[in-house]
């Protein structure tokens, strides 16, 4: 997965095409490049480094790039090793095009083979190679577009792409299919990239572009048509993100600032989403008629990482506030399974970046069987909100953080509204303990700033516990899944191995981990299962286990058994994974830090994962 970035316009694209790189950063950073067409040559000026944005900087500092049409890419490899060869952009034999692409192009290497045998040289053991070289091929005597348009239609695969030619110095074209791209609109200049954060800087009128659709930019000009050339009319969105939202306003890194974005986060999507006086549930991008909804005999939940535990939550929210069965499984596996599901199935598809090859695959799998797709997504116009038939956008603004953390809880906020909404709609709860929910739920959001004003505690004693070589995460019932995501998110940033488990499976296999060495963080807020967690912890204390307790207020019990406690505000158990998350995410924040690990873009890892 990579990002993408055109510039064309009145002023130098260099710098233009850098920034907006450098907001792109975190879709891949393995290696970069840039090609501008400079207007006294007539010629295409490439530079590309390995390693993160900066090597680029760097070396543009000294050899800069002069033009006002170009277009940059940072890499997140999928074929060939990240180096100077394999980064993007690439070119035709001649070196009169270079274009940048984010996906795969599945029939690279027979379509490789074929050109090499016509006579093109290549240069690197990418796949995107043979995308320049194919439109070489037909670039004669027809304009860019064109050309591209008869390579297109010869890939399988995904891909956005951004094209210049120096033959055509005052166009820039982009393409996509199965990888996001959208056109910044700007006054005597225009705009390509993989997502908005690039182009805020400059201009706050987007154009999503939809499957299968290619864009023709100059400075002052914008045609949009599909493979064969027909015109599609676009709307632009008005972004409402300004470019600070992305910025990390202070906080050391973004993970920490989305962090503690949460209250704010979860207060306005709970407002924008219950009517004042009513108490209505409402959402405006979920077009699944309430007949339908009604006519529905299971869900099935599709998601991958923290959207999975998210969606594992769900399940337990879905089966207790609307009794309706939920099945539940990660995309990778939901893909390729022998599916029983039909038009009276509902598939719940979660994704903060509604990207994830894994997730979309899924989805188009399930409508193949008649089955109704609601997404809950973060990214405004991103590829899985155009392909399910209701919406319901987290609102949690840029996560550029690659470990997902306000975004896992606005994910919890919208299932929970989702499923007291459904449990409305199908007669199953009585509106008056819906709304005695509702009143509830709107209390989270200041229950979670009181964890936050608590942070430095959590961070003490998460620095504290910074030194172990291996965590274990202990919940049952709805907080099994905090497990889950605690520890994932502990792993991905810190690198410690960390493992979630159901409290209740401990003596059949993980007591055996159990030992002075080994912290265990137990999570045991007031539920019905709460007397469980304290046997087990008895269980770990006796064979002397670290323990770190996350526990309600008023609990003084909890202090004979350990000093490492974490409190939460006292709320209904069914929503303790919204408070639960908050301790989870601070301990594995601070642990990391304490480690010195790149906590916002972490090794291997990348913020959408739209390759399979
Ligand atoms: C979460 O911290 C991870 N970065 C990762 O597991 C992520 O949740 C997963 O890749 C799914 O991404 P999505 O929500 O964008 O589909």
């Amino acid at each position: 997965m990579c990002g993408i970035i055109g510039y064309i316009g009145v002023k130098p694209a260099q710098s233009i095409l850098l920034s907006g790189l450098k907001r792109l950063e975190y879709r891949g950073y393995d290696s970069s490049g840039m090609a501008i067409i400079s207007l006294k040559k007539q010629i295409i000026s490439i530079k590309k480094s390995p390693g993160k944005i900066k090597a680029l900087e760097k070396i543009l500092k000294v050899t800069p790039l002069s033009g006002n049409t170009g277009i940059a890419h940072t890499r997140w490899a999928t074929h060939g090793v990240p180096n100077q060869v394999n980064a993007h952009p690439h070119q035709d034999c001649a070196g009169e095009i270079a274009i940048v692409h984010n996906g795969i192009i599945e029939n690279y290497e027979a379509l490789k083979n074929q050109l090499i045998n016509e006579g093109h040289s290549f240069r690197s053991s990418t796949d995107t190679e043979v995308v320049v070289h194919l439109i070489e091929k037909f670039y004669k005597q027809v304009p860019l577009e064109e050309a591209l348009q008869k390579a297109l239609r010869l890939l399988t695969g995904s891909f956005a792409l951004g094209v210049i030619s120096s033959r055509e110095p005052n166009k820039l074209v982009g393409a996509r299919s199965g990888s996001p791209l959208i056109v910044g609109v700007g006054a005597n200049e225009n705009f390509l990239a993989s997502d908005v954060s690039a182009v805020l800087a400059y201009t706050k009128d987007v154009i999503f572009l939809d499957e299968n659709e290619l864009v023709i930019l100059s400075k002052d000009s914008l045609k949009v048509t599909d493979f064969n050339g027909k015109t599609v009319f676009k709307k632009a969105s008005r972004i409402n993100w300004n470019v600070d939202q992305a910025e990390k306003c202070g906080f050391d890194h973004f993970m920490l600032k989305e962090i503690n974005e949460q209250p704010k986060i979860l207060d306005n999507l709970l407002n924008s989403r219950i009517k004042k006086e009513s108490g209505q549930i409402v959402f405006q991008e979920q077009h699944i008629s309430e007949e339908v909804l009604k006519g529905i005999k299971d869900i099935f939940i599709v998601a991958c990482g923290t959207a999975y535990h998210a969606g594992l939550v769900g399940k337990y929210i879905f089966e207790s506030i609307c009794s309706v069965p939920v099945r539940i499984d990660v995309s990778s596996e939901f893909r390729y399974r022998d599916l029983l599901i039909g038009p009276e199935t509902l598939i719940i598809a979660i994704s903060q970046s509604g990207e994830t090859a894994d997730t979309l695959a899924g989805v188009r799998e399930a409508r193949k069987h008649g089955a109704k797709v609601i997404s809950i997504c973060n990214v405004l116009g991103s590829t899985l909100t155009r392909e399910a038939e209701g919406v319901i956008y987290t609102h949690a603004g840029p996560e550029i953080g690659v470990a997902s953390t306000k975004a896992y809880t606005g994910q919890l906020a919208a299932l929970y509204l989702f499923a007291l909404y459904l449990s409305g709609i199908r007669g199953v709860l009585p509106q008056t303990k819906i709304n005695k929910y509702l009143y509830e739920l709107r209390k989270i959001p200041a229950k979670v700033e009181e964890i936050l004003r608590r942070q430095k505690d959590i961070a003490r004693l998460a620095r504290r516990h910074s030194h172990f070589g291996c965590f274990l995460y202990l919940g049952r019932n709805i907080n099994y899944p905090s497990a889950l995501e605690g520890a994932l998110k502990l792993k991905e940033i810190s690198y410690i191995p960390a493992e979630g488990y159901a409290a209740g499976e401990m003596k059949h296999g993980p007591i055996a981990l159990i030992d002075e060495y080994r912290a265990v963080v137990c999570i045991a807020p007031q539920s019905k299962v709460y007397e469980k967690m304290i046997s087990n912890i008895q269980e770990i204390r006796s064979r002397k286990g670290k323990i770190i307790v996350i526990a309600t207020e008023g609990n003084d019990e909890i202090a004979a058994l350990t000093r490492e406690v974490v409190y939460i505000p006292k709320s209904d158990e069914i929503f303790s994974p919204l408070l639960v998350a908050l301790p989870l995410q601070l301990l594995a924040y601070h642990v990391a830090v304490k480690r010195g690990c790149d906590v916002d873009q972490p090794r291997n890892l990348a913020k959408s994962v739209t390759v399979e």
